[in-house]
Order: structure tokens, then sequence, then C-alpha cells
């Protein structure tokens, strides 16, 4: 948001986000093409690092039924895919997406990474599932598109089991950042701004690291993590 001041008049002018009805169609269009971007910014790869660094997976090995993990904005399951090629004990992987089509493009590539995932077409900002009922809740991408990225992860925190933790991947502000604003309408976020949110939703054990999209992008992203107190 940019603020100038003239005279006794201060205006504000901020980029109005995409709808959900607009960016959902926009998702579609590029559902086909989107196994290739994700291969040209190596998402599954530069998931792994900040997952390993959160210590999530060590947390789903203290889990003792098989551990309920929920992708918010899945696209074609890179996160999702990065988190299972880090884990040992079984897990269930629920997905939702606004976009149908992303969907359609998702479950097979989801299932060739041995994965069985549910998967919904739904909002992020209101989640088809009961309160505390998974022990992972996760986004990568997502936030930065929503007109209220604080109330979606209020979402995410009420679907979440106490101890469970919450991943989050997104934007942060830098020239591949500006680009992706002005193609996609997105935010991009400081990482106060994310510890800030992380504490406003009353997580603890809150920790953050930038995230490298292969070497075009650079670190371009930044990941947060933190935990829902018991
Ligand atoms: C940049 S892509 C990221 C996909 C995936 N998380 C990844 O990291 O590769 C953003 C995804 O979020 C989805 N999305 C956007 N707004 C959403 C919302 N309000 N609720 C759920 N999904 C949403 C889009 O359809 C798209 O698939």
């Amino acid at each position: 948001m940019a603020t100038r001041r003239i005279g006794s008049w201060e205006v504000l002018i901020s980029r109005r986000p995409l709808s959900t009805t607009d960016l959902a169609s926009r998702y579609d269009a590029v559902s086909g093409k989107w196994a290739r971007t994700a291969r040209r910014f190596r998402l599954n790869a530069a998931y792994c690092e900040p997952l390993l660094a959160s210590r999530v997976v060590t947390d789903l090995m203290q889990v003792e039924q098989r551990a309920r993990i929920l992708d918010c904005g899945v696209g074609n399951g890179s996160l999702s895919i990065a988190l299972a090629s880090l884990m040992k004990g079984p897990a269930d992987f629920h997905a939702v997406d606004t976009s149908a089509e992303m969907l359609v493009q998702t479950k097979p590539l989801m299932q060739h990474s041995g994965l069985s995932p549910h998967l919904q077409q739904a909002n992020v900002m209101s989640l088809p599932y009961d309160d505390q009922s998974f022990d992972v809740v996760m986004a990568a991408h997502v936030l930065e598109h929503l007109p209220d990225p604080q109330r979606a992860l209020a979402e995410m925190v009420r679907v979440l089991k106490p101890g469970g933790m919450v991943f989050l991947c997104v934007t942060r502000p830098s020239l591949f950042g500006a680009l992706v604003q002005l193609l996609w309408r997105t935010w991009a976020i400081t990482e106060q701004e994310g510890i800030a949110w992380l504490h406003a939703s009353k997580l603890v054990d809150v920790g953050y690291q930038p995230v490298r999209l292969g070497s075009f992008a650079g670190f371009a992203s930044t990941a947060f993590w933190a935990r829902r107190p018991l």
C-alpha cells in the first residue's frame, strides 16, 4: 500500500486482489502448465529445507494414530509431496483448492508420489472440516493472494489440533516478488508481518526461514511455522 500526503489530503493506493472466482478461473486456465512451473521453481526441493527446519517431521513421528495433514491451496501438491518424502510413518493427506481444474491435475500427480489424497474443492477462508481435526495444517503461496490473510490463518488454526503445527510459505518483497505481484495481484509479505500474524493467532514456537525457489527466482519466499499451544 502506498500513502501520499498532498497538503491536507492523505491518499492511499493499494492493489485490489482478484476475487475468489476470478482467481479460481485464472488457476483453472494455467492448471495444465502448473507442473512445469513447479519444476522450474524446484518447489518439491525448495519446500524440503524449511520443512526439515520446522521439525514438523519429528513432531509427526510422535503422533500415536495416523497423522492427519491438510494442504490448503494444494495446487499440484508440491508441498504435500515434499512433506511425504521426508516422513516415515503413515499419514492421511487432505487438501483443498478453489480451482477445480487444478484438483483434476493434482490427483494423479500425488498418487504417482505414493499418496492417496482426499481432495476437496473448497476455500481456505471456510474449511469444510471439524475444529481441531489435523496434526499439521499448511499453505504454500496461497495467503498472499487473499484480501484478509489473517482470517485465513485463523481458519487454519481452527482446524488444527492443540500441539499441532501450522506451516506457511509466502512470497517476500523482492524483484521476483514484484513480478508475481504484477501478474497475480498478490501481496509481498515481510518476515515481520508473517511473525506478527502467527503471534496474533496465539501460536507459539514461531520460526521462519527464507526459501530459495530454484536459481531463477532466488530467495523469493519465506517459510513460517508455529504450534498451537497444548
Ligand atoms: C501459487 S499456487 C500454489 C500451489 C501449491 N501450494 C504450491 O506451492 O505449489 C496457489 C494455489 O492456491 C489456490 N487458491 C487460491 N486462493 C485460494 C483459496 N481462497 N482457497 C483455497 N485455495 C486457493 C489456487 O487455486 C492455486 O492452486
